[in-house]
């Protein structure tokens, strides 16, 4: 995904006042524009492909500035405020956190990390769990890796292959790279050389294998795409793990069932282990703790981050205690894992996930949104080509006028003017809108931000 930097001249906007939505001045609010001036001076342009707002204060499902203008959040910041930014009850926990006096232990044996561990086992699909912490979802998406390339050495010395779909993402750092994206020439690795190996996604909408985001590739495409890699040279022999997004950030939905029941067929019928990323549409996103629960399927190993916390940096591995035992003492650890303030605010967040029944109400509020977000592709199905998600994890995907490909200026105009109305949109540089807020979203704020979409789409659409 590459996007443009975002150009830095006000656009005068029409004064919206809602009980949500204040936008006051032009947007780029001008007061904001030497401080977004003097970050893009000292930190590199790949920071600077969203819209220009210079948050100050995210409160439950609005963000707001310091120039009187407040947006609700449809970003939850990216996909992670899922109990909604500042929730009182995860600040208290960090407040009093801090207070204790206790900001850092490693790996030290700490009550806080213990409460975090026996939370995260308790709630794990997979028997026999432990669980370990770190700080970024890239950085546990690194543990999975190796742990699946460990077990499969163990079998045999050739069998450390991982397998990703492409289009999933999975992070940034090096190994977590290598399984995400797209099979580009382009990339500044070569996959191939290192034992990474893609296949295509199954129901994508822009991907060429899929065949169409109803779930017809299922299957049939994950045994076509298996047979092919062994017609090249990679069998099951040199395969440790498959790893991927159970309800991928890119489509919002499921991956089909058939294609999940065949890979957790294929794994276990050639020790191979599978990985679910689960840092996206995990912890509630998707109506149901984890995505994996849509499938039916249960992994070897489950990578949680983002929504874990709500707020600081927390991530996690969940997996069977005789994979996550493979490294010894000392080997697999990370100076902030299960920091004591980050491991209680991410106690309190699945705590107030569970008491205040957030993922009910995701379904419930995800339900109304998808039903008013439909009334609009009803309206233009030349331009919107499918209105999909589970939860609060929904997407819009757009056209170019009678075609099938993906309308990307499109899309992040739509983004962009509903951010001077008063609605936070990412721009995702792929032809789509994600519809993410915190999951504690006001039902009528979540239609108003879907009316706002609306407008914003009848309004682009029909300028010649
Ligand atoms: C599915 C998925 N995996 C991994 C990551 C990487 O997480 P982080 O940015 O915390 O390293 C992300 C982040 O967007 C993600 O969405």
């Amino acid at each position: 995904m590459a996007l443009g930097v975002t150009k830095l001249e006000p656009i005068p906007t029409t004064p919206v006042t809602s009980r949500w939505r204040r936008i006051v001045t032009p947007i780029p609010a001008p007061e904001s524009i030497p401080v977004i001036e003097r970050l893009r001076a000292a930190e590199p342009q790949s920071m600077a492909g969203l819209p220009p707002i210079l948050w100050d204060q995210a409160e439950g499902f609005l963000v707001r500035d310091r120039f009187g203008n407040q947006w609700i959040d449809l970003t939850s910041g990216i996909v992670l405020a899922n109990a909604g930014h500042a929730h009182p009850r995860i600040l208290e926990a960090i407040r009093s956190a801090t207070e204790h006096r206790l900001l850092a232990t490693y790996a030290f044996p700490s009550e806080s990390r213990l409460k975090l561990l026996e939370k995260l086992v308790a709630l794990s699909p997979i028997p026999t769990s432990k669980a370990i912490l770190y700080s970024s979802g890239t950085e546990a998406t690194e543990c999975a890796l190796m742990l699946m390339r460990r077990h499969g050495q163990r079998i045999h010395p050739r069998k450390v292959g991982i397998v990703s779909l492409a289009g999933h993402y999975h992070g940034r750092t090096l190994a977590a790279h290598l399984a995400s994206g797209m099979p580009q020439p382009t990339d500044w690795i070569e996959r191939e050389r290192v034992d990474h190996f893609q296949i295509p996604a199954p129901h994508s909408l822009t991907f060429p294998w899929g065949k169409s985001h109803e779930g017809a590739c299922g299957a049939e495409c994950f045994q076509s795409s298996i047979n092919a890699l062994a017609e090249r040279g990679v069998g099951q022999e040199r395969i440790a793990g498959l790893i991927l997004e159970p309800v991928p950030g890119t489509t919002t939905m499921p991956i089909p069932l058939d294609f999940a029941a065949a890979a957790a067929d294929w794994v276990q019928r050639h020790d191979v282990l599978l990985a679910f990323d689960e840092i996206q549409c995990g912890c509630g996103r998707t109506g149901r703790f984890f995505g994996g629960d849509h499938l039916g399927v249960t992994p070897d190993l489950i990578v949680l981050g983002k929504g874990l916390s709500s707020s600081l940096p927390v991530s996690a591995v969940i997996g069977r205690s005789t994979l996550l035992d493979l490294p010894l003492p000392g080997e697999m650890s990370s100076t902030h894992g299960g920091n004591p303030v980050c491991a209680a605010a991410a106690l309190a967040n699945l705590q107030v996930l569970e008491d205040e029944r957030l993922m009910e109400v995701a379904v419930r509020t995800g339900a109304a949104v998808l039903d008013r977000l439909r009334g609009l592709q009803r309206d233009l199905p030349q331009r919107i080509r499918a209105v999909q998600g589970v939860g609060l994890f929904i997407s819009v995907h757009l056209r170019r006028p009678d075609s099938d490909e993906p309308d990307v200026e499109s899309a992040d105009a739509v983004a962009q003017a509903a951010v001077r109305r008063g609605v936070l949109m990412f721009t995702t540089g792929r032809g789509y809108l994600k519809f993410t807020p915190p999951l504690s979203i006001d039902l009528e704020a979540a239609l108003e931000a879907a009316d706002v979409i609306r407008e914003c789409l009848i309004e682009r659409i029909s300028t010649p």
